[in-house]
């Protein structure tokens, strides 16, 4: 038998006292912070029950490992390890969801956010007065000094454009640090998005004021070890996330980032066939296949590297992704002609007939490569 798993002699008592707090870490590359972080809460919590759910995707450090360690050490330690997702928002979700305290408070691994204001957070929630607390950078009292000046303008431009756009009543909804109690968190995490940074915001967004919400300031501090996650393109989930939140859902950033990338395919088709007519002087169905099948590939590496960045196809699942996307695109062709058709028949009017088409080729495109290319 492996000695690994022998049965110990060390057979405990089970500990009685039900964690009044849960923290949830989300975690990638935070090897180097996980220790001084648990020793930094257990030193905070010193007389209240907690538990930690560290939740990793898979960091290539070994994030995970150290975690375990953590956790063989002591049981209120658990370590959520996600293979083949990516995504802080979603990490969030699933710790808070496998907790098990009335209050979930979630907190960086790396020691920017300032785990000495949970238990005040905790009281606050308490009071029952609160359903949320929210960490604030941006009020009196709060600062974010640790950012250099190109981050501090983004930050608060997005700032700026939720409060307006989606009419959030609280200072800082960019925040990721923050306390909330889990009857309403539940209510609220189906219509949650789990792609993108900014769970905070969508929670209190898709709340739409029914929360009772509590700010209290505290500096965020500089990173201890390794570096942000957040890259030019979190610009991109925001976007994301205003929309689907403006329009309830039913337009999503990665539905409007296929269809983007598929007008850029029009376009690269129609370039790739005036080449292979003027330039190779090919016939035209040969051109035209030509056309489509550059358009096709070029539309696969754009998806692949925007429109599903989170779930980006590596190595060889890249081919096989290539050919069902030919695939799904073929018939999607054949359904957008068909519908095409059909207007066209009822009401001879060509740019509507084609416009028809073209969407519900988008549609059908979209929905089949969710389903058998970047499925989940
Ligand atoms: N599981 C998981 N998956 N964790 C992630 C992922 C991911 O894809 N990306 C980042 N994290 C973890 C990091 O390991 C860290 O513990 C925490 O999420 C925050 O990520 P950072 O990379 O440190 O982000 P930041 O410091 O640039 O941004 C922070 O400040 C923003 C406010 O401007 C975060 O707190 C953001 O949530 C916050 O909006
Ligand atoms: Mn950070």
């Amino acid at each position: 038998m492996n000695e690994a798993i022998r049965p110990g002699p060390e057979t405990q008592p089970q500990s009685a006292v039900a964690p009044r707090i849960s923290v949830v870490v989300p975690t990638f590359n935070e090897r180097d912070n996980v220790n001084t972080l648990y020793r930094r809460l257990e030193a905070t919590f010193a007389g209240i029950p907690f538990e930690v759910i560290f939740v990793d995707d898979n960091s290539p450090d070994g994030t995970w490992e150290v975690v375990r360690g953590l956790a063989r050490a002591d049981t209120r330690v658990r370590c959520i390890r996600r293979i083949g997702r990516r995504g802080l928002s979603g990490a969030c979700i699933e710790g808070i969801l496998a907790s098990s305290a009335p209050c979930a408070a979630v907190i960086d691994a790396d020691l920017q956010h300032d785990e000495t204001q949970l238990p005040k957070m905790l009281a606050l929630l308490q009071s029952g007065e609160f359903d949320l607390v929210v960490g604030s950078r941006y009020i009196e009292g709060g600062s974010a000094d640790s950012f250099n000046r190109q981050r501090a303008g983004a930050s608060q431009l997005a700032t700026e454009v939720a409060k307006r756009v989606l009419r959030v009543k609280v200072a800082d909804p960019m925040s990721g640090f923050f306390m909330i109690r889990r009857d309403r968190f539940e209510q609220l995490a189906p219509q949650l998005s789990t792609q993108g940074f900014k769970i905070l915001l969508d929670i209190v967004a898709t709340a739409h004021g029914e929360l009772r919400v509590k700010e209290i300031p505290f500096t965020f501090g500089t990173r201890l070890h390794g570096e942000s996650k957040l890259d030019s393109m979190v610009a991109l989930d925001f976007l994301g996330l205003v929309l689907a939140k403006l329009t309830n859902d039913i337009v999503s950033l990665r539905f409007l980032l296929f269809a983007m990338v598929g007008s850029i395919g029009l376009v690269v088709h129609l370039a790739t066939l005036k080449i292979a007519l003027d330039v190779f002087s090919v016939p035209f169905p040969h051109a035209q296949a030509a056309g489509a099948v550059v358009a096709m590939t070029s539309n696969f590496i754009l998806n692949n590297f925007l429109t599903y960045r989170d779930q980006r196809l590596k190595g060889f699942a890249i081919l096989r992704g290539l050919l069902l996307f030919y695939l799904v695109c073929s018939v999607g062709l054949v359904a957008n002609v068909g519908v095409a058709f059909s207007v066209y028949d009822q009401e001879p009017i060509w740019w509507l007939a084609g416009a028809a088409g073209a969407l519900m080729g988008v549609v059908w495109n979209y929905a089949m490569s969710g389903l058998f290319v970047w499925r989940k």
